[in-house]
């Protein structure tokens, strides 16, 4: 009994270490049983007619165009995010885009919070457990102390910022994103950011500098100055790299640097000519 129960933490210590932290099912499945012969897919429709199912969901699928649906990845995410003509359709293409298994594992679509006519938009990394289960970003640790950091320059989400992230979808165990998810939803971001027309942009970490300044060098390189980036659509736009509030949290050391960015941001923003 007690050798059982060691096992089972042992297995269970197994799955926290690879990042399985999350349950997807309500409850276990029963793995010792045989399989069960796959149940018909679900009809969402309010009034859809009780009786066999498949056939409703073929003709969803046939709907598609077909030239859309064998188009590679890469093109329905550019083909998605440049039909997008505001905020709430960008939102919709990406939720609807199954292009990434992100989606499969996520619970909560993270589009972005904060103000859009604020004039900065900020973007991070990925969602993580909190923001993956409220749908926001920057909600849990870090987001509070981006908030304390907002707020000791004067800046606070309900008007003064806007926040999104490179990935929409939490990947799994908060592990790094890989280049193809990031290259895959660039197309969203880019559209996301041409959408919303900011004055300034801060690039928050590594992983969103590299991203959007398309560059190899790490953070510690890139951060504490202006880029100037081409955006289609808007042109060039000022984006500042700096460090990730989950760095500043186990680096403390590290706020003086950003502390410094902040500073610039500041001042950036109080000299910018106010828009008329
Ligand atoms: N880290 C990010 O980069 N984004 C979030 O939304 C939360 C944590």
């Amino acid at each position: 009994m007690e050798q059982d129960r060691a096992a089972l933490l042992a297995a269970l210590a197994l799955q926290s270490d690879w990042g399985a932290d999350e349950a997807l099912e309500e409850a276990p499945p029963d793995r010792s049983r045989a399989p069960a012969r796959d149940p018909a897919p679900l009809d969402l429709r309010d009034n859809a007619a009780p009786g066999p199912r498949a056939p409703a969901a073929r003709a969803v699928a046939s709907a598609v165009p077909a030239a859309h649906a064998a188009a590679p990845l890469a093109a329905r995410a550019a083909i998605g995010a440049a039909a997008a003509d505001s905020l709430a359709a960008l939102r919709d293409a990406i939720a609807a885009f199954d292009g990434s298994s992100l989606r499969e594992t996520a619970t909560n679509l993270v589009f972005a919070d904060g103000a859009p006519e604020a004039g900065l938009m900020m973007i991070g990394e990925a969602p993580g457990a909190d923001e993956d289960r409220l749908g926001r970003p920057f909600v849990g640790q870090s987001g509070q102390l981006l908030d304390r950091m907002l707020a000791s320059v004067g800046l606070s989400r309900e008007d003064g910022v806007y926040i999104t992230n490179i990935l929409p979808w939490r990947p799994p165990g908060n592990r790094t994103p890989t280049d193809a998810e990031i290259a895959l939803f660039l197309p969203f971001v880019l559209r996301h950011i041409a959408l919303v027309r900011p004055r300034h942009v801060v690039l928050l970490g590594g992983v969103s500098a590299k991203a959007l300044l398309r560059a190899k060098d790490g953070i510690t390189r890139l951060r504490g100055r202006w880029h100037q980036v081409e955006v289609e659509g808007i042109g060039t736009l000022p984006m500042l790299a700096t460090l990730h509030p989950a760095y500043l949290l186990r680096t403390p050391a590290a706020k003086r640097d950003a502390w410094a960015d902040l500073l610039l941001l500041r001042r950036t923003i109080d000299a910018a000519p106010s828009p008329g």
